[in-house]
């Protein structure tokens, strides 16, 4: 079969030049990229059907409800699933466009952990036909579009590149900004062969208003690793500072601030260790793929997943000065103003100081609910301030931004985010 297929719609495009023709999509997991990737789908036009192997999601988005935290995205999963346009259901079914977006997380020995995409793609396997176009968006490591998707989602007689279409768009979204970001970044596009990323970029030209630039698969892949990388050994720096200024008993934001001066110079600010599932797993996808190559990426890799041991050192040192200590940690999620506790360094520093039996250890967490977590237990922001003689700031949420210095005055504070210092 040529590369024109039988599909029917036209559509107009997201950057008012593309035209795609196609008219349903099936999108494969629908977690915090593809269930907004759905709805924005099926905001477009599109008839989609959103696959996902947990009953509860499935019944959930079908009430037109969400079962993630992103702003907006209530309210057009409502709109989409009431106007017919979107339905979840457990198994895929036959699609013109199928995308992948499952997890792809690492092992216990830090190697990726591909069962995911591999269940996914032997999934809409019986439902691939000729003129189909299957994109892997889950961020995954070197090849994995052409050793695994195009491996088990293409059915036996058929090309890619020729009968069917495979190509991989990583994507690059902020928690928070999901539904604008999808739309407006620029995408990375890359098909295992010319015709294969043609047809991705002719479709995410359909819905994304940014630029579409257009590569290899497997340069798409390295892209998107590339740039969590980039970001990981960046804070590994501003991290190793912050433990080399210790040592030196100076402020490491202040030597940030006299340096950041320096008109080529630009560190960025340290904290408690690099968290959330991107930024703290990537890296190590690189470092699998390439051990020999990747001295630097895997060094940063540890002196971030180190950060946390040093506060701890530094809190329980700090403790040894109080007969009784009570010590509040503030924050448990990877960053501010989100209620996402993956990867969180965090959390590892709570939960080491609980083990520790130093004292009394607070914990507080106002973005997270009793529901949500019960490791154990969460207390209130005031009874934090009221009764702990050590206060830890861990991560910077609103609520922790807005404390009056005057109720730390008495308190010995470890700020890991420099957000009260010059107070
Ligand atoms: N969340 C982000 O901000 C972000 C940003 C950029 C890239 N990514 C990447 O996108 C991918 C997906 O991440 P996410 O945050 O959406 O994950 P998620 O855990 O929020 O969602 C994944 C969903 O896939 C479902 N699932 C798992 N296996 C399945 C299968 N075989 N069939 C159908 N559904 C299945 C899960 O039940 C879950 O609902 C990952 O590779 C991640 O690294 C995420």
């Amino acid at each position: 079969m040529a590369e024109s297929d039988s599909l029917a719609e036209t559509r107009a495009g997201g950057n008012g030049h593309a035209l795609f023709p196609a008219t349903s999509v099936c999108v494969v997991g629908l977690g915090y990229i593809g269930l907004p990737t759905a709805s924005i789908l099926a905001g477009k036009g599109y008839q989609v059907s959103g696959v996902d192997v947990r009953e509860d999601v499935v019944e959930t988005v079908n009430r037109g409800e969400i079962h993630i935290e992103e702003p907006d995205l209530d309210v057009l999963v409502k709109a989409v699933v009431a106007g017919n346009r979107l339905k979840a259901i457990r198994e895929p079914q036959p699609a013109d466009i199928f995308i992948i977006c499952v997890p792809t997380p690492f092992t216990a020995d830090r190697r990726p952990d591909l069962s995911y995409v591999e269940k996914a793609s032997r999934a809409i396997q019986p439902h691939v036909k000729p003129g189909n176009l299957i994109i892997l968006e889950s961020t995954s490591p070197p090849r994995t579009t052409e050793d695994v998707v195009a491996k088990y989602a293409i059915p036996d007689g058929l090309t890619p590149g020729i009968d069917v279409f495979v190509a991989h768009c990583p994507e690059r979204v902020l928690p928070g900004r999901i539904l604008i970001e999808a739309v407006e970044n620029d995408r990375v596009v890359g098909g295992l062969t010319p015709a294969c990323t043609r047809k991705a970029r002719d479709f995410y030209q359909s819905f994304v208003t940014g630029e579409v630039l257009t590569t290899t698969a497997v340069a798409a892949e390295l892209t998107k690793l590339v740039e969590n990388s980039f970001r990981d050994v960046n804070i590994a720096f501003a991290n190793e500072l912050s433990i080399l200024c210790d040592k030196f008993g100076v402020d490491a934001w202040e030597i940030i601030d006299l340096a950041n001066r320096h008109p080529r110079v630009n560190i960025l600010s340290p904290g408690p260790g690099v968290g959330g599932h991107c930024i703290s797993v990537d890296p190590w996808f690189l470092v699998d793929a390439a051990p020999e190559s990747t001295p630097l990426i895997r060094t940063a890799r540890e002196v971030n997943e180190g950060k946390p041991k040093h506060v701890v050192k530094k809190v329980l040192e700090l403790s040894a000065r109080f007969k009784d200590p009570v010590i509040g940690c503030l924050g448990l999620t990877y960053k501010a103003d989100v209620d996402d506790l993956r990867e969180s360094p965090s959390l590892d520093i709570t939960r080491e100081l609980l083990r520790s039996s130093v004292g009394e250890v607070l914990a507080c967490d106002p973005l997270i609910s009793p529901e949500q977590f019960s490791e154990f237990p969460l207390h209130s922001l005031d009874e934090v301030l009221k009764r702990a003689t050590l206060v830890v700031l861990l991560t910077d949420h609103r609520q922790f931004r807005e404390i009056s210095p005057t109720v730390l005055h008495e308190k010995v504070v470890v700020d890991t985010r420099g957000i009260w210092r010059c107070r």
